[in-house]
Order: structure tokens, then sequence, then C-alpha cells
């Protein structure tokens, strides 16, 4: 089976909800800006993981195409903010929405965003306690990702994060947002108590893994490739686990090297790229691939009792394909 066509299939017909959902509309500034980033790309994994989750329960996944919809808007209106947060200029290939917009317009855009997510949300059919669960579900998500994403701002100032409080960071910003999408579809889909715990234990290991494998991105790829800006994790002094971890192994020059090149908004791409050296002579690179791997095997293995059906497969495709991605 070939993961990224089994994506880009789903991926395809959520597209087409998409638009038809996000229309224009007024102040024109607004809406351009509002639909600059979900219209721009992106790889969908969060609705297509929905998707698969209900297909997975043996769901029809017309019932998730509401969410699905949710889940990318939210997903956007988190990025437009975190751009702002992390400076960045770049994202999918394209100027950011406050490089091309303004900040002011790009924090309201990302606003509109997020209650456009809500008013998709209402347009889930079927039993009303089985949508309050789940819009219930969306709200702890998206105060738990508020939270992670304070936690990673406030540990950029921090010398030493431990491994502990990076994980912890991360389940909060990325993971549980996994974990939702795979929960609430399979819920949607109408799956057993077990199924739907099944799939929220593969969403927050998923979730993890990703995360994980998105710091390693930052100092491995390039712009091209990745859409985004490379080396602004460095620039910014973020405590991701490769950071963390070099950050204990360091000493002497190359602790006072680090220190000086990591979190200088300023430094230079040679300068960068002594801390990728540093990265790799420490095996902090390679001591995060193996984490990511290895959560990867533990959402492979809360699968196990599902049905043994063409969505548990993907998914378990899908687990390795977070943690080997190119973009
Ligand atoms: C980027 O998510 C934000 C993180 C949580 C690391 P994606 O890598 O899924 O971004 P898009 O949607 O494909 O642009
Ligand atoms: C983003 O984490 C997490 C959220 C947007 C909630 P990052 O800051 O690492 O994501 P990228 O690298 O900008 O996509
Ligand atoms: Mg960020
Ligand atoms: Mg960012
Ligand atoms: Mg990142």
């Amino acid at each position: 089976m070939d993961i990224k066509q089994e994506i880009q299939k789903r991926g395809d017909f959520f597209n087409k909800e998409l638009e038809e959902f996000l229309r224009e509309g007024s102040p024109k500034a607004l809406y351009n800006a509002a639909r600059h980033l979900p219209l721009a790309g992106g790889k969908r994994l969060r609705p297509v993981l929905a998707m698969i989750s209900c297909e997975a329960v043996k769901g029809d996944i017309i019932n998730v195409i509401p969410l699905s919809i949710s889940l990318e808007l939210i997903h956007n209106f988190t990025l437009v903010h975190d751009d702002i947060m992390d400076k960045s200029k770049l994202r999918r290939g394209l100027p950011s929405v406050h490089i091309k917009f303004g900040e002011p317009t790009a924090i309201i855009a990302g606003d509109l965003l997020f209650t456009k997510a809500f008013e998709s949300m209402h347009n889930t059919i079927g039993d009303l306690k089985v949508f309050k669960n789940v819009e219930y579900g969306l709200i702890n998500c998206i105060r738990e990702i508020c939270e992670g994403q304070q936690l990673d701002m406030e540990f950029e100032k921090r010398k030493i994060v431990s491994e502990e409080e990076y994980l912890e960071m991360i389940r909060k910003k990325t993971a549980v947002f996994f974990k939702y999408a795979a929960e609430a579809g399979s819920l949607l889909g109408g799956g057993s108590k077990e199924q739907v715990n099944a799939l929220s234990q593969y969403g927050i290991s998923l979730g993890l893994g990703f995360q994980i494998w998105d710091d390693f991105l930052d100092v491995s790829s390039n712009e091209e490739t990745l859409g985004k800006d490379i080396g602004n994790d460095i620039r910014n002094g973020k405590k991701t686990l490769i950071a963390c971890h070099c950050l204990n192994k360091a000493k002497g020059d190359e602790k006072k090297k680090l220190e000086k090149i990591f979190g200088n908004l300023n430094a230079s791409d040679k300068e960068v790229k002594k801390v990728y050296t540093l990265f790799k002579k420490l095996r902090s690179a390679e001591y995060a691939k193996k984490t990511a791997i290895s959560y990867c095997n533990t959402a492979k293995k809360s699968l196990e009792i599902l049905p043994d059906t063409e969505a548990k497969q993907i998914l378990n495709a899908f687990a390795e394909y977070s943690i080997s991605r190119e973009k």
C-alpha cells in the first residue's frame, strides 16, 4: 500500500468540502487572509486521520466531514498565530499570513478560522449526546493546545528543560489534537468504547512522534522541501528534544559555542550549521529519531484490538509515515 496515495485520496475529497465551506466574505481583506493558509495546501493529516479512524470502526465517512473541516480550520488557526509567535516567514511554501497581510489582520483571521471551525462542527448530524461529547472534547483540546503553546514560549527563555517537561509541552501543543482527531472520528463512526479508547491511545503516541519528527525536520530538511523556515527553532532557542539532549550533554567549549548561537535571533546560517554539527556529534539528533520511532511502535501496538480492515493497515502506515516524512 502507498500511504501517500491513501492520504492524498482522502485529502482531495476533503479539499472539495473545505473549499465549499470556506467561502469569500466581507470585509474582503479579512476573508482573503483567513483563506490564504487553508487553501495553500498542507498535508491534511488531522482530517484524514479522523476519516481513517471512522473507517477503522466501519463507520460512514460522511458523518465526519463537518468534524474534519473543523479540525483543519482549528489547525490552521493555531498555525497563523504560531507563525506570529515563532517569527516564521514561510508556511506551506508561501509567505505566512502575518507577512502577507500584516499582524493585526493575521490575528483576527486566526480568530475567524476558530469561529468557522465551530460553525462547521455544528453541521454534524446524528445523536445529540454524541455530538455534545465530541464538541466538548474539541473545547478541551483547544484549551490544552493554548497551554502547550504557552509552555513552548516559556521554555525558550529557560536554560535547561527536562525531557519530561518537553514531552508534557508537546503532548499539549500537538499530540492531544491527533488524539482528538482519532477519538472523535471513531466516536462519530459509531465505534465501541474499547475501539475509541484504542484510537485515542494511538493518536497520542502518534502525535508525540509526529512533533519530535517535526523538530528533527527543522535541522535536517531544506526550505524548498519543507515549505517552512529552516533553523528557526535554533534561532528561537526552542527546547526541542534534540536541543534538550544536546544542552545536557555539551561540555566546555562546545557548551559555550552552543549557548552563544542557540536562542540568538541574528545567528548566521553558518552558525546555525555549527549547531547542527554538534547535534549530530553528541548524537542528539539520533536520540530524537530513536524516540520518535519508539512512539510510532507504541501507536501501532494500540491498534491491535481493532478489527482487521484495510483502514487498520493504513493507520499502521500512517504512524510510520509521521516519523519518516520529508515534510
Ligand atoms: C505543523 O503541522 C504543525 C505541527 C504541529 C508541527 P503539519 O506538519 O501537519 O502542517 P501542514 O498542515 O501539513 O502544513
Ligand atoms: C506548532 O509547533 C504547534 C502548533 C501550531 C500548535 P511548531 O511551532 O514546531 O510548528 P511549525 O514547525 O511552526 O510548523
Ligand atoms: Mg511553535
Ligand atoms: Mg512554529
Ligand atoms: Mg516545528
